[in-house]
């Protein structure tokens, strides 16, 4: 028997099965690294049903002098990766491999508990990653000061090397590093693109290079959403809800979408933003004659010296139609995109996820504000702004750190005892030798010549000073 092979029918089911691919493949990480830190289980399966493996033994854990240390109390309630944290005396790294060169997901996990042997209470350190700084006097310590929460860090870091080495060096006065959890996840290459523009209250202009830099990601919001947890983001991040970050939102509303969101090649992937971001969003609408004067604005606390890379998501959710929805976007309470137009960034369709990229400067005032609002070609009777979610990253500073003036030079040099107690004799005999030279000069000419004293280094510190 012969079969008759319908092109368009073979056209159909290739299609749709193409269609079928791209709709279902979730992205499959080249790199994944899920670390319980001083656990001897050899996997964990942590809240939200991920599987972390043990570092007892393992081969990319490279340090002189590190203890496991189980929490005797561990709240149950508490993720079970939260259980024990491995202790550095000394500085210590972790080594991971890297399949793929690009761009890193690394978050850090720290849970303070106190136990016979050590209390992670009284901890500080720097952490350090290829070359970057992240953290510097580090306690452990929750910003939010009334629950021992975990705290979380996470970071994008770009990785052109064979490995990422992350490095935990105690402070000179504390001597105690710890930490609970690693994670290092290969993200996609589209998640941070080279270029963003730059907006500031002289000018906007394209910035280039930015994947250079290391990112801390600060906030990262779904706006007018629920918490999204990392069980449903495919990069495995959390997002948080609008409102305490909310500043004004006279006339806006929340809206929700039970549809499908259209993800489009060239624009916002799901990994980019989850359809949890996309499916809510905040809006200014207009419901008479008139466009409504009002902006909603967001409100965040960031540090002065910084640049942050400010990502807005957007999905049109809310409009009837195509071509009706304009609006304007404002950073700092700078013009960011005048007449900002969703049908045509999403080639012509609706509930179809795009975003864009904004470079400030944290300013003296400490706040960094994001608004959207009515523009000149808004509509009466629409929608007239809208916003999905807000990621707000912190870019490393001049010295390569993202938690202040400190070189890793100078993190990865902080001198230990050791140092210390081979420092002061050597002192001494530079002193005890210059006192014996001058002795003899003294002798041979019979003169006190002008060597002066105070400029000797007397003590370490002035000697440490210059490193
Ligand atoms: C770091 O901590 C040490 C000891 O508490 C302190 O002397 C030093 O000033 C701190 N450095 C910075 C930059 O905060
Ligand atoms: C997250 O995913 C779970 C399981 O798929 C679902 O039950 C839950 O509603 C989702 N949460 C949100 C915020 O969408
Ligand atoms: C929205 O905010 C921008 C920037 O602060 C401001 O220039 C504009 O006038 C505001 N629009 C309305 C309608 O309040
Ligand atoms: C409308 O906005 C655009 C860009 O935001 C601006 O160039 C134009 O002058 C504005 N038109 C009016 C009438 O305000
Ligand atoms: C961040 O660090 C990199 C690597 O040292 C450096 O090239 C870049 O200029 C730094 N970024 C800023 C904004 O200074």
């Amino acid at each position: 028997m012969e079969i008759h092979a319908n092109p368009a029918v073979f056209l159909y089911i290739s299609l749709s099965l193409l269609l079928h691919l791209t709709a279902t493949s979730s992205f499959s990480p080249a790199d994944s690294h899920l670390i319980n830190c001083g656990s001897a289980e050899p996997t964990t399966v942590d809240s939200d049903d991920r599987r972390f493996t043990g570092d007892s033994g393992i081969h990319f854990l490279t340090a002189a002098k590190t203890v496991p240390l189980q929490d005797p109390n561990p709240t149950s309630s508490s993720s079970p990766i939260y259980h024990s944290a491995r202790v550095f005396t000394r500085p210590s790294s972790y080594a991971f491999g890297v399949r793929e060169k690009g761009i890193h997901l690394v978050r850090i996990h720290f849970k303070r508990f106190n136990s016979e042997r050590f209390n992670l209470f009284d901890a500080q350190f720097h952490v350090s990653v290829n070359g970057y700084v992240l953290l510097y006097n580090f306690t452990g310590e929750s910003t939010q000061k009334d629950r021992p929460r975990p705290v979380i860090k996470d970071y994008v870091i770009w990785v052109d090397t064979e490995k990422l080495v992350i490095t935990f060096t105690p402070s000179e006065k504390s001597r105690i590093g710890f930490v609970s959890a690693i994670e290092v996840i290969s993200a996609p290459k589209d998640l941070i693109a080279d270029m963003a523009q730059s907006v500031s209250s002289e000018k906007n202009e394209r910035v280039d290079g930015l994947l250079k830099n290391a990112f801390e990601t600060v906030y990262r919001i779904n706006v007018g959403g629920l918490k999204v947890t990392p069980l449903n983001d495919s990069l495995w991040r959390t997002w948080l809800p609008d409102e305490e970050f909310l500043k004004s939102s006279d006339n806006s509303r929340r809206v929700f979408f039970s549809g499908r969101i259209r993800y489009q090649l060239g624009r916002a992937s799901r990994e980019v933003g989850p359809d949890n971001v996309y499916n809510s969003a905040r809006v200014v609408a207009s419901s008479n004659d008139l466009v409504p004067r009002a902006n909603i604005t967001w409100a965040f606390t960031v540090t002065e010296g910084y640049r942050y890379l400010v990502r807005l998501h957007f999905c049109d959710i809310a409009s009837v139609s195509l071509g009706i929805l304009y609006f304007n976007v404002y950073v700092n309470g700078n013009l960011a995109y005048g007449n900002l137009d969703l049908s045509s960034e999403t080639y012509g369709r609706l509930a179809s996820p795009f975003y864009a990229d904004f470079l400030v400067d944290g300013d003296t005032s400490g706040v960094l504000t994001v608004s959207v609002g009515p523009s000149n070609r808004s509509m009466p009777h629409e929608v007239d702004a809208l916003l999905n979610g807000i990621e707000v990253m912190k870019v490393n500073n001049s010295m390569a750190s993202l938690d202040g003036e400190v070189s890793v030079k100078s993190v990865l040099r902080s001198p230990s005892r050791e140092n210390v107690g081979v420092l002061i004799p050597l002192v001494a005999a530079v002193c005890l030798f210059l006192t014996a030279s001058i002795f003899m000069q003294w002798r041979r000419t019979g003169v006190k010549d002008s060597v002066a004293w105070s400029r000797l280094p007397v003590d370490g510190s002035a000697a440490y000073s210059k490193v």
